[in-house]
């Protein structure tokens, strides 16, 4: 049996959820985002993304989490660089993540900038770890989004053409692959537990950068926590 509330996949206990300080809240917030970074099943690995469009609308839809750095306060998707969300973040590069376990009963609600990385370092290393499923997913030729005329599967307007070579299809796919990195400066986190809830926002004001004698400082800890009522 673990000893930290996070650990089952149900709903902490009341008596542990009542017990929690702000600082035990924020810990179970890291492992929950670690855990939907690291564990296929888990359905913290498949967040809602939400971004503005140029309308000022809001504009949201289910991604899959790739990577947590909690020292950077950072989260990495991929996606494609054409989509509506990379055009919506050129313009206003605030977004926002929420997560929701329903096993645990917990959402987890992040906001803050996003960045999208194309044909650079950041990309180039994602891309490689990537298998040949995954990188088939950006071979599309036309733009994500915009209207398909067929009705069973793609045609060969929408895909790379069969008989081109696969160096030259990967190579493509590439151009249009881009990691989106997110930097949150704001967590609120709730939990529904059997007879209580608690809810907390934790905040960031400090950047979350290397020192000038490269030390990293330590950033990960949020400067502002407080309860919320539920
Ligand atoms: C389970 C699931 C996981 C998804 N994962 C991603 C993802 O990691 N990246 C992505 O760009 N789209 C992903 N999508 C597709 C998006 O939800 C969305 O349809 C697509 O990115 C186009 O969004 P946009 O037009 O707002 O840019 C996923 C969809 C589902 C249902």
């Amino acid at each position: 049996m673990g000893i930290s509330p996070w650990d089952a996949a149900e709903p902490p206990g009341d008596d542990a959820l009542a017990r929690l300080t702000l600082d035990g809240f924020w810990q179970g917030a890291r492992l929950l985002l670690a855990e939907g970074a690291e564990t296929p099943g888990s359905p913290l690995r498949k967040p809602v993304l939400s971004t503005v469009d140029a309308d000022g609308a809001p504009r949201a839809r289910t991604v899959i989490l790739r990577r947590f750095d909690p020292e950077d306060r950072r989260i990495e998707i991929y996606t494609d660089a054409r989509s509506a969300k990379a055009g919506e973040l050129g313009v206003r590069p605030v977004a926002a993540f929420t997560f929701y376990d329903p096993r645990r009963e917990i959402q987890l609600r992040l906001s803050g900038r996003a960045a999208l990385h194309t044909d650079d370092e950041y990309a180039e290393r994602a891309w490689r770890t990537l298998g040949p499923r995954n990188m088939a997913d950006y071979m599309a030729r036309a733009v994500p989004g915009t209207p398909d005329s067929g009705a069973s599967g793609p045609s060969p307007d929408t895909a790379m053409a069969a008989g081109e070579g696969d160096e030259a299809r990967r190579a493509a796919a590439k151009t249009n692959f881009a990691v989106l990195a997110f930097t949150y400066d704001r967590l609120d986190m709730l939990v529904l537990g059997r007879a209580t809830h608690r809810r907390a926002l934790f905040r960031w004001t400090t950047s979350p950068a290397s020192t000038p004698d490269g030390a990293t400082s330590n950033l990960a800890a949020p400067d502002g926590a407080v309860w919320l009522v539920s």
